[in-house]
């Protein structure tokens, strides 16, 4: 069977991971998640003093991005890639919802950006691959044969996000992760360079009212509809 790419994009908490996951395991794909490596890069700057509740440190954070070194190791008992910041495995520490906030603003940092696309880009040249991100339909992959666009209520996607952080017994209240989910959103679609905008041949789904279930054989029509049209 042809392999494609699948650029999966939307607002944060939207289960575009869980979605993309299902995805590349259904069809043998490798999954990235893009959210992981901004993520990495906050937390790379909190550990160096770069950043905090009331500075931001934007050039030293520039000047440190060649000692950064992202990487992603598949965990065959988990069944998907974790993310490994200059040879540490941070996939626990970069899920915080201080960590959220701080991806968001050096993901704001072109520089950032452009480091972070040049290895997304090279991490799907041989296609056969589901990533997901804000970026990727428009600026990673702005050729993707498949591009999903996810969306759902701010009050729905803090919803989900305050089970999970609960689940992981994080202290936080559901009005400081919906807080967090407007914020977040605000800068993701406001920021000057790449913003999250919707690719015009991006198809949209909002999954405020649809089960896992019901959205993944939904998507999988489609690569299935897309594959057979390459
Ligand atoms: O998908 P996520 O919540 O893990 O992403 C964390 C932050 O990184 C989010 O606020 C936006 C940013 N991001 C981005 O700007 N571009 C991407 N391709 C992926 C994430």
């Amino acid at each position: 069977m042809k392999k494609i790419t699948i650029a999966i994009d939307g607002f944060s908490s939207t289960g575009k991971s869980t979605l993309a996951k299902q995805l590349a395991k259904e069809l043998e794909y490798v999954y990235v998640d893009t959210g992981a490596m901004y993520r990495a890069v906050a937390l790379f700057a909190m550990q160096n003093q770069l950043i905090g509740p009331e500075f931001f440190d934007k050039t030293g954070l520039v000047d440190f991005l060649p000692k950064i070194q992202l990487e992603f190791k598949f965990n065959a008992d988990l069944g998907f890639a974790e993310m490994y910041l200059n040879d540490e495995n941070v996939e626990k520490q970069i899920r915080t919802i201080e960590v959220s906030s701080y991806a968001s603003k050096v993901a704001e940092i072109s520089e950032v950006r452009a480091k972070l696309v040049e290895q997304q880009k090279e991490m799907g040249k041989n296609k056969a691959i589901v990533m997901d991100g804000r970026d990727i339909g428009t600026v990673v992959f702005p050729n993707a044969e498949l591009k999903i666009f996810m969306t759902a209520s701010a009050e729905t996607r803090a919803q989900r996000r305050f089970d999970e952080l609960q689940e992981k017994g994080d202290a936080v209240s559901y009005e400081e992760v919906l807080k967090n989910v407007v914020e977040r959103d605000y800068i993701d679609t406001h920021r000057a360079d790449s913003p999250l905008v919707i690719a015009d041949d991006a198809i949209e789904i909002d999954n405020s009212y649809l089960n896992r279930e019901e959205q993944f054989s939904a998507v999988l029509e489609l690569v299935n509809d897309v594959v057979k049209t390459v």
